[in-house]
């Protein structure tokens, strides 16, 4: 099936790696031109690169940090100074600590806010401009299967996501009448970097080993492994894409069936 992504202009944020990134890389392929943002100058540019050399790809990079109240803002001029229009908002952020309601103080709470809520909602007043030029504008933004089932050990993200799921829903209805569409995807224990480093955490914690701990993690699941970025962004392009064009305010678990509820 064409997607329709040829010559979209799609600005996939926190992407230099993991979810992001495969993002990236999907929409790519499917001949898309895409803007990649990191807050790490080299990773972004490695990143880049990366795209370019394996997909002959048009890639542009913006770095900065997408928590920073004014970032948005910056992202979305340098976005209409070159390309003058937006097809597409992916909205991504890296994800806040691991711990309990110990572990945080009213400090890590505010920035985590900022983070995981504020900047999906900055980044999406600061694109809406841009977005309305477009013939097919669509958002997505990334959340966690945790808004349907708390995770142990993870109360920032399971907290605040909600409130971005309640964004998504929010503007799916708001924006529809504008023909922006607007979707989230909860994605479930899926194999990148940020979940090596909570499986690492855990061995630690548990005095095992990272592999035992992926290997408990993949037996919760009804398909015994853990999910590949590449199986969460062919989901993520197509969502985005003119493809799903009667596709608007739906929030779409890619967990492997790891929830278990009806809903
Ligand atoms: N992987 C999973 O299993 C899973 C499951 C549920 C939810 N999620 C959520 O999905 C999101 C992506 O996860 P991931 O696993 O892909 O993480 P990851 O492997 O840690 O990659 C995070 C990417 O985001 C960038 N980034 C982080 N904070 C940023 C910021 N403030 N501004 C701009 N860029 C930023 C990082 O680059 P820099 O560090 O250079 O900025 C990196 O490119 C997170 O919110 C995560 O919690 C992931």
């Amino acid at each position: 099936m064409d997607l329709l992504l040829k010559d979209k202009i799609a600005l996939i944020t926190a992407s230099s790696k993991g979810l992001g990134l495969a993002t990236a890389r999907q929409l790519a392929l499917e001949g898309a031109l895409v803007v990649i943002n990191g807050r790490d100058e080299k990773n972004l540019l490695e990143a880049k690169q990366e795209l370019e050399n394996d997909l002959a790809a048009q890639v542009f990079a913006v770095s900065g940090d997408v928590s920073h109240p004014d970032f948005p803002t910056f992202l979305m001029q340098e976005i209409q100074y070159h390309f003058d229009g937006l097809d597409i908002l992916v909205t991504n952020a890296g994800g806040p600590p691991a711990g309990t309601l110990d572990d945080f103080s009213n400090e890590d709470w505010e920035n985590a806010l900022q983070a995981t809520f504020l900047s999906h909602v900055r980044l999406i007043q600061a694109a809406k401009p841009l977005l309305m030029k477009s013939q097919t504008p669509s958002i997505l933004t990334i959340t966690s299967a945790a808004v349907k089932q708390p995770m142990p050990n993870m109360i920032l993200s399971n907290s605040i996501r909600a409130a971005t799921v309640g964004l998504t829903k929010s503007l799916a209805n708001e924006l529809g009448p504008l023909g922006i569409r607007v979707n989230s995807i909860l994605p479930g224990w899926t194999d990148t970097e940020r979940v090596q480093k909570l499986m690492q955490a855990r061995a630690d914690a548990n005095h095992t080993t990272v592999a035992e701990e992926y290997q408990k993690q993949a037996c919760e699941s009804p398909m015994r492994r853990i999910g590949k970025p590449k199986e969460f962004a062919r989901v993520a392009a197509f969502l985005v894409s003119p493809a799903a064009s009667y596709i608007n305010g739906v929030m779409l678990v890619v967990d492997g069936g790891l929830n278990k509820g009806l809903f």
